[in-house]
């Protein structure tokens, strides 16, 4: 008999561009869980209107971001990648899963809390939902598996409980998402505060590295990486900076962090960082290579994400055809 494969399910949004922590943390995990599962791959695209975007930067980074998928290796025959936006399944179960969940909860969840303060003079009601819109991502495929970071696992802990209670209300409807914890990916801190995390919306541009920046700027920006003044290349307290591009290198280039810190005995930061920047650009270059082949043809990008809508739409319709008739809707 053919084992089935499980379904797994992860979306990133597209806003700002996709960053060394991102690739190093997770996409590049991606490629090798294609032969083992089910993967689906959306640009949320919903979910970033949540925060005021402009119209021609979104569609743009949608589409860069969609093609950075398949530069990084992930095969369209054995993905579907899509933008949930082209899928009107989404929004839909989003309504009838917004019925099904409290004020209550949602108030809880620390990323509202945090973006509400972040962005003050724009606390939308999609803000606040921005939740359940998640969960109908993902209880929309009848998902078994959500790769998920410390920053989503309170929404992945809400979709199982809105999944739950839906199935005690009508009986077995939606599967209930389990969390994907992922081979340690590299954790990767922001070069300019190596006490956060690397993020895209960081406002200092120095802080992150995009997965398809030039190398000229990488190595700009590894070599004014902030460090410490003990001059030794070890991890230890207070050498956050230097913890953090080790890791990188380590990441980047296969060597062990242990192996990296004998090399380096008795050597200077200079030398080190010089490194650690060659490694970063070896490593990205074939991808920025693919990536730039990508972005010249419209046509083929195109193809994948209508096709991918597609699948996902016949897919998701099955669900949601499922809630209808539970909920007490006349069928069409
Ligand atoms: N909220 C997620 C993030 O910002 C993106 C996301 C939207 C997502 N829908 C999802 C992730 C469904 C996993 C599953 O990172």
């Amino acid at each position: 008999m053919e084992e089935v494969k499980k379904i797994l399910y992860s979306a990133v949004q597209p806003s700002g561009c996709v960053t060394l922590g991102n690739y190093l943390g997770a996409i590049k995990n991606w490629v090798d869980l294609q032969e083992s599962y089910n993967c689906m791959y959306c640009v949320a695209d919903l979910h970033s209107i949540t925060v005021r975007q402009t119209p021609a930067d979104l569609r743009k980074r949608s589409v860069e971001l969609l093609s950075l998928f398949l530069a990084c290796g992930l095969d369209p025959e054995k993905n579907i990648m899509y933008f949930q936006s082209h899928v009107p399944a989404h929004a839909e179960l989003a309504w009838i899963l917004n019925c099904y969940t409290y004020m209550g909860e949602l108030s809880r969840m620390t990323q509202f809390k945090d973006k509400s303060q972040r962005h003050a003079d724009n606390i939308n009601a999609g803000l606040f939902t921005y939740p359940v819109l998640m969960a109908a991502d993902i209880l929309l495929y009848q998902t078994d598996l959500v790769p998920v970071g410390v920053d989503q696992k309170q929404h992945l802990e809400l979709a199982r409980d809105i999944a739950a209670r839906f199935n005690g209300i009508y009986s077995e409807t939606f599967k209930i998402p389990e969390p994907y914890i992922a081979k340690v990916g590299a954790k990767i801190m922001s070069l300019t505060e190596p006490t956060k995390k690397m993020s895209k919306s960081d406002p200092n541009p120095k802080g992150f590295i995009s997965v398809v920046e030039d190398a000229d700027s990488i190595a700009k920006k590894i070599k004014s990486a902030v460090t410490d003044s003990e001059g030794s290349i070890r991890r230890g307290e207070g050498k956050e900076g230097i913890e953090n591009l080790m890791s990188i290198l380590s990441a980047t280039s296969g060597e062990s962090i242990e192996s990296i810190e004998s090399r380096f005995a008795g050597k200077g930061y200079g030398e080190f960082k010089a490194e650690v920047a060659e490694a970063v650009v070896e490593c990205l270059r074939p991808i920025k290579e693919k990536y730039d082949q990508y972005m010249q043809d419209k046509a083929y990008v195109e193809k994948v994400y209508t096709e991918g809508a597609q699948h996902a739409q016949y897919l998701a319709r099955r669900t949601l055809d499922k809630v209808y008739r539970k909920v007490g809707f006349v069928k069409r």
